[in-house]
């Protein structure tokens, strides 16, 4: 087409705009029929839903039986109480480019709800009292960002509320009550959520604590829902594993026994760090106390970055048939407080990837010196008996002394730290005393 060079191109500017807002209107026509095409049972009411009439007149007025304008744009379809059946045509819906709201209240359809995520920026969509039934997918929703209100109520649904309806960042209004929707309600974490109407359906388990604050009608006539803001208490297996008494006992127990033994663990090695300026002090004097010959190397390593003497490794070992482990290790092991006793504490203690040993600890023994200790350790470390407990190791600190003895089950070890028939060294030692 040729345009003669004297048109006003303004004119061609208008014209083109005036085109384009017509053939607009003349596909939302296009498209508004074909949805009526798809409907069944519409009898002569939607009569004026014709080509030859525009569905918006100039200033939002609707000349289509259910349309709602917005300027001359069709922004809303209200098709209620008609009585309609037949097929939701959402292809032909999804070309009406201004299309918000879409309202089908009290009329017939029936079948799986139609696929609304495909009209991706409805705001608000009305399907209550209808026959729609059958499960919904999770997914149903996904994507429904603008979506505000939506009324699914009395239809026959099935299946559990689809999750995707907890991610609409917008939704302020869900109606799901008169249907048939089972499982647990989901987690709807987000705020703008004023009704939730779920009533009169299948439901079971607790509402989420998050929804305890809505109006109690809302999850009324579904016998298995519990918890806040109904009045029926949930049961405490319905959701969460039983928790017994037994368990809680066991549970008391673990707890107190870790408390003690991290405290033990603490108190030695507080009392470590005391005794670490008496032992600068002393460890001059000491180079000359009698050990096993295989002890003397470690007897004074040097100084540790934190400042702790020996590094604690000097844990005099009295046999040779035993794993071997240092203060450090005995430090960092898991201890349990098995008794404590008049002369001191005793613990067991299991030494990461080593052994388990009971360990003896004495604050006070005579102001015994240090060689007289370790001549004592080593006539003791000799003895073999039955009924005794071998002394493994032991360590000396002017301020404490612990004896290491091999690990035995806490029964016998009742015995032996009760028991008068038994021969025992810690007997022994506290006859030192
Ligand atoms: C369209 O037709 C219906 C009946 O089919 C009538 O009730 C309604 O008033 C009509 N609407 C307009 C705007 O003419
Ligand atoms: C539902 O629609 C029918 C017409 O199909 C009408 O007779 C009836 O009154 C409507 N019910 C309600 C509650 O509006
Ligand atoms: C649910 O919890 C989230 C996070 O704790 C909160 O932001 C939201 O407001 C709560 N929703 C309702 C409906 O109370
Ligand atoms: C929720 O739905 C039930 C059943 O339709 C109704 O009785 C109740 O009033 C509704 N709750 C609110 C607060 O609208
Ligand atoms: C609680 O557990 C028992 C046995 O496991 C079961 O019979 C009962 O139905 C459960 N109650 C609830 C409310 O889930």
């Amino acid at each position: 087409m040729v345009i003669k060079t004297n048109f006003p191109i303004f004119i061609i500017v208008i014209l083109s705009g005036v085109v384009l807002t017509f053939s607009n209107q003349a596909s939302d026509i296009e498209n508004l029929l074909k949805f009526k095409d798809s409907l069944q049972n519409v009898g002569n009411q939607m009569s004026n839903w014709s080509s030859s009439i525009s569905p918006c007149k100039g200033n939002a007025i609707p000349q289509w039986q259910g349309v709602i304008c917005e300027g001359e744009n069709v922004w809303g379809l209200k098709l209620d109480h008609m009585g309609l059946k037949g097929t939701i045509n959402l292809d032909a819906l999804k070309e009406l480019s201004n299309l918000r709201t879409l309202s089908l209240i009290n009329n017939s359809f029936e079948g799986p709800l139609p696929e609304i995520k495909n009209l991706g920026y409805m705001k608000t969509i009305f399907l209550s009292d209808n026959d729609f039934q059958g499960d919904i997918p999770a997914k149903a929703f996904e994507d429904m960002q603008s979506l505000k209100k939506l009324h699914l109520d009395n239809n026959k649904l099935t299946g559990r509320i689809p999750n995707s309806l907890t991610t609409l960042g917008k939704l302020t209004e869900l109606n799901l009550q008169n249907n048939q929707f089972s499982g647990q309600i989901p987690y709807f974490a987000k705020d703008r959520l004023i009704v939730l109407n779920v009533s009169n359906n299948k439901l079971q388990g607790p509402i989420p604590f998050n929804l305890s604050s809505m109006d109690a009608s809302f999850f009324s006539g579904n016998t298995e829902l519990c918890g806040a803001p109904l009045h029926h208490q949930c049961n405490s297996n319905s959701s969460m594993p039983k928790i017994t008494t037994e368990t809680k006992i066991l549970l008391a127990i673990v707890l107190v026994a870790s408390i003690a033994a991290i405290g033990s663990v603490i108190i030695i090695l507080l009392r470590r760090k005391r005794t670490v300026d008496l032992e600068k002090r002393t460890s001059q004097n000491m180079k000359n106390v009698a050990l096993p010959n295989n002890l003397k190397n470690h007897e004074h390593d040097s100084m540790t970055p934190d400042g702790l003497l020996d590094n604690g490794k000097n844990l005099s070992f009295l046999r040779d048939d035993r794993v071997k482990f240092d203060m450090n290790d005995l430090l960092k092991s898991s201890a349990e407080i098995l008794d404590n006793g008049t002369f001191g504490l005793t613990y067991k203690a299991a030494i990461i990837g080593k052994t388990t040993v009971i360990v003896k600890r004495y604050k006070e023994m005579h102001n015994v010196n240090k060689e007289e200790f370790h001549q004592h350790m080593r006539r003791l470390g000799r003895l073999n008996h039955i009924n005794l407990i071998p002394l493994v190791a032991c360590y000396y600190k002017k301020e404490e002394k612990l004896l290491v003895s091999d690990h035995i089950d806490s029964v016998s070890l009742a015995i032996y730290l009760h028991g008068k028939s038994f021969f025992s060294l810690l007997s022994i030692i506290n006859l030192m005393e």
